[in-house]
């Protein structure tokens, strides 16, 4: 199968297609950030790298059977104040630079993503665009993460994956050290969320997701935003985020119990970050903790699009 790969970041999806057993003759990649590449050209040496995609002659590609990307949701996105929410912004030009893709290189197939909380005008205009209705799929299904994007594909017979029943504990590393700040900062936490109202929002969503949201939310510091909150361990995490620099918070930081009744709270490990994308672990080793945040938020979970491009078969 010949795959060209727009905003490719980590190249997740390299990884989903050898996942789904499918043989891979070329796989053309067009990424601008550094880090991203550095990461795929070490797992991955033989991905032809083309950058920008502004820059992009996609007519070479003609005859490629399947194009994937999911351009940046940044301006699209729900914690972004001042959204774009209608076909005239900068996300909607990244968005039209992968139709243009489309047709300059007659892609049989193509899946491409974007994050489901983005306005509904927005999803409209994709699906005019693609011709095809997306289909929301949590990645809580096949992970510890709580994590709902939208798919857009005309690969056929997508179903919802089975749900493995993965929590946060299932993915923890064992013997992790903590520094006196985050410890001492769990002492300062009340419990103020039950799992109620959170069980309450999931269930107005389609069935598959009531089935796997039951994240318990058991406290805040800070202001209390979504990056903010304390989960246990014993439900699924917090959706990653790209900006992962700057600490904790934006990452997530879990409460971790102990014998004795007290607990922790710590931010989550590199590897862990990779295991709730399904991503093997160690898989962005090689650039800073901060880029490596960022990569695993920015990128795919990986079994979610394994799943997906299994249809192809
Ligand atoms: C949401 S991420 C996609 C990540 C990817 N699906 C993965 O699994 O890692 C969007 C990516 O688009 C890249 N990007 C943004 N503008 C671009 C451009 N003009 N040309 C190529 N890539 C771009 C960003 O650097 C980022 O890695």
């Amino acid at each position: 199968m010949r795959l060209l790969s727009l905003f490719d970041g980590i190249s997740c999806g390299m990884l989903a297609i050898q996942r789904a057993g499918i043989p891979v003759e070329n796989y053309d990649a067009f990424e601008i950030d550094k880090y991203a590449v550095t990461v795929s050209k070490n797992n991955f040496p033989d991905i032809v790298h083309h950058g920008n995609v502004f820059d992009g002659d996609f007519t070479k590609f003609k005859g490629y059977d399947l194009l994937l990307g999911g351009s940046p949701c940044t301006y699209w996105s729900i914690a972004k104040r001042g959204r774009e929410t209608t076909s005239d912004g900068v996300g909607v030009k990244l968005f039209m630079e992968y139709v243009r893709a489309l047709y300059e290189s007659e892609c049989k197939y193509f899946l491409y993503e974007n994050n489901y909380s983005i306005h509904k005008n927005i999803k409209a205009f994709i699906s005019e665009q693609l011709g095809v209705e997306p289909i929301m799929i949590n990645s809580a299904l096949v992970s510890g993460q709580q994590r709902k994007r939208c798919y857009w594909t005309n690969i056929p017979n997508i179903t919802q994956p089975e749900d493995k029943c993965i929590k946060l504990e299932d993915v923890l590393e064992k013997g992790i050290s903590v520094n006196a700040e985050q410890t001492g900062k769990s002492r300062t936490l009340k419990a103020q969320y039950s799992n109620t109202s959170l069980a309450n929002a999931a269930r107005k969503d389609n069935l598959a997701a009531t089935m796997v949201a039951e994240p318990i939310r058991i406290g805040q510091f800070g202001n209390g935003g979504l990056g903010e909150r304390i989960y246990s361990v014993h439900g699924k995490s917090v959706s990653l985020k790209a900006n992962g620099g700057g600490g904790g918070a934006k990452t997530g930081l879990y409460k971790l119990d102990l014998p004795d009744g007290d607990y922790i709270i710590r931010k989550l490990t590199p590897v862990e970050a990779e295991r709730l994308q399904t991503l093997p672990d160690n898989y962005t080793e090689g650039i800073s903790n901060t880029q490596r945040y960022k990569c695993i938020g920015n990128g795919w979970t990986v079994d979610v699009i394994t799943h997906i491009l299994k249809g192809l078969k």
